[in-house]
C-alpha cells in the first residue's frame, strides 16, 4: 500500500513533527484560550491542530469545517451536525435531537462508513436568532470534559450575506463560554486578518494567534525516507531535494509527489532523479483535466501573465524587466489579470509575491508553455 498520504488529515505514524507547536495548542486548550491557528493551504493546519487535540488527555473535540458556507442557516446546521456525529452515545443522542425536533431531524446509516447521518428539514431556515441555541448545545457537551471547538476554513463566514452580524453573534456566545476552548482555522490569510485584527470587526483582538509553517527539510525528509524504506526502496537524496524544490516546500504537495514516485518505483529499487521525470509526468496526467479546464477560463492576456509568473516568479510583476519580455508596457492590464487570477484562486499572494496555489500547475505550465 501507498504510505504517503495527501489530502486528508494525517495522524499519529503518518504525522510528522510539530512537537513545539502541538504542545502549546494543547497547553492553550487545557487554559480554555481562544486560539488562531494561520498558514498556507496543505501546509498541515487541520492536521496540527486535531493532532494536538488527540495528545491532550480528556479533551472532546467538536470539529465544525466552514469550507464553503453561504448562510446563516448552512452555517447552523454544518454545527448541529457535527454535535451530533459526536453524540452517538445513545442516551445523548436521542437528547439533542428532542431538542431539535422543530428542524424534523431525520436519520439514516451511511452504507459506507455505518455511521449514522442526519439531515434535518431543508424548508426551514435557521436565522442568526437560531445561533444562543445551537451554542447552548454546544455548552452542554463540555459538561464531564474540556472541550475544544473547532471551526477550519472560518475565514468563509465573511462569504455570508450578513457576515459583521453572525460574527458578533458568535463572539457573544463565545465569550459567555469561559470553560470551552475555541479555535479558528484559516487558510486565506487577509481574510483571516479581516476578521481578528480589523478594528471594526466583533473578533479585534479576541484570540492568540499561532502560524503553521512548512516541514522544516531535515525533519521532513527522515520521515519521507523512512516511508520508502519500509517499502524496501531507497531514495537519493538529491530526488527528495528536488521534490521539496518542485512542491515549493508544501507538506502535502511533497507527499502527492512522494505517492507519485512510489508508484512508479518496485521494490528494493534504488530510486534516482531520473524518476522524479515519471512522476511528475504521473501527477500531471491526473491533474491534467483540471489545468485545462483552468486554461479555458483565461484569456490569451492572464495566460500570458501567468505564464510569465510561472517563468519569472511574481514578485516584480510590475516592472519593467518583469513585463517586456511578454510584450507588456501598461501596468494596469497586468493588475487586471493578475486579479482575475487572484480571484480564481490560481494565484494567491504570500510573502509579497503572488504565487501559485498549486506548484504542479506551475510546473504544468512551465513545461507547456
Ligand atoms: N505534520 C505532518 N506530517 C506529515 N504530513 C503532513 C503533516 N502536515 C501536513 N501534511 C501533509 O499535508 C496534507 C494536508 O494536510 P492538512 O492538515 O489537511 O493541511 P491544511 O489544513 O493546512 O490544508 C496531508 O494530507 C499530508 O500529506
Ligand atoms: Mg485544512
Amino acid at each position: 500500500m501507498n504510505p504517503f498520504k495527501y489530502g486528508m488529515v494525517v495522524s499519529g505514524k503518518d504525522f510528522c513533527g510539530r512537537k513545539a507547536l502541538l504542545k502549546q495548542i494543547c497547553d492553550h486548550i487545557i487554559s480554555s484560550q481562544r486560539l488562531v491557528i494561520l498558514g498556507e493551504r496543505r501546509v498541515g493546519k487541520t492536521s496540527a491542530v486535531c493532532e494536538a487535540v488527540n495528545r491532550c488527555k480528556n479533551v472532546r473535540l467538536l470539529y465544525v469545517d466552514l469550507l464553503g458556507i453561504k448562510s446563516v442557516d448552512g452555517m447552523c446546521r454544518r454545527i448541529l451536525k457535527a454535535i451530533i456525529v459526536q453524540e452517538q452515545k445513545k442516551g445523548w443522542f436521542e437528547k439533542i435531537l428532542k431538542t431539535l425536533a422543530h428542524l424534523r431531524p431525520s436519520i439514516s446509516v451511511d452504507p459506507i462508513t455505518s455511521l449514522p447521518t442526519v439531515s434535518f428539514d431543508s424548508s426551514i431556515e435557521l436565522k442568526a436568532d437560531s445561533i444562543p441555541e445551537v451554542f447552548n448545545l454546544i455548552e452542554s457537551l463540555g459538561k464531564k470534559q474540556i472541550l475544544v471547538v473547532v471551526f477550519d476554513e472560518f475565514q468563509d463566514i465573511l462569504n455570508l450575506a450578513d457576515a459583521h452580524e453572525a460574527l458578533a453573534l458568535l463572539r457573544g456566545e463565545i465569550q459567555f463560554q469561559g470553560k470551552t476552548s475555541f479555535i479558528f482555522v484559516g487558510s486565506i490569510r487577509h481574510k483571516m486578518e479581516e476578521i481578528f485584527t480589523n478594528h471594526d470587526s466583533p473578533f479585534f483582538k479576541s484570540a492568540i494567534t499561532f502560524m503553521v509553517d512548512t516541514l522544516p527539510y531535515k525533519e521532513f525528509s527522515e520521515f519521507l525516507n523512512n516511508k520508502f524504506s519500509q517499502g524496501h526502496r531507497k531514495v537519493d537524496d538529491k530526488v527528495l531535494e528536488k521534490a521539496f524544490q518542485i512542491a515549493e516546500n508544501i507538506p502535502g504537495d511533497i507527499q502527492q509527489l512522494c505517492g507519485a514516485i512510489w508508484e512508479i518505483t518496485a521494490e528494493k529499487e534504488m530510486i534516482s532523479i531520473d524518476k522524479l521525470k515519471n512522476a511528475i509526468e504521473l501527477v500531471f496526467a491526473r491533474e491534467q483535466k483540471s489545468y485545462e479546464s483552468y486554461i479555458r477560463l483565461l484569456t490569451n492576456i492572464q495566460l500570458k501573465v501567468l505564464t510569465a509568473i510561472a517563468k519569472e516568479g511574481g514578485s516584480q510583476v510590475f516592472s519593467a524587466a518583469f513585463m517586456k519580455p511578454s510584450g507588456f508596457t501598461n501596468p494596469s492590464t497586468v493588475r487586471r489579470a493578475v486579479n482575475r487570477l487572484l480571484q480564481l484562486n490560481i494565484l494567491f499572494k504570500g510573502g509579497g509575491e503572488y504565487r501559485f496555489v498549486n506548484p504542479f500547475f506551475r510546473a504544468w505550465i512551465m513545461y507547456h508553455g
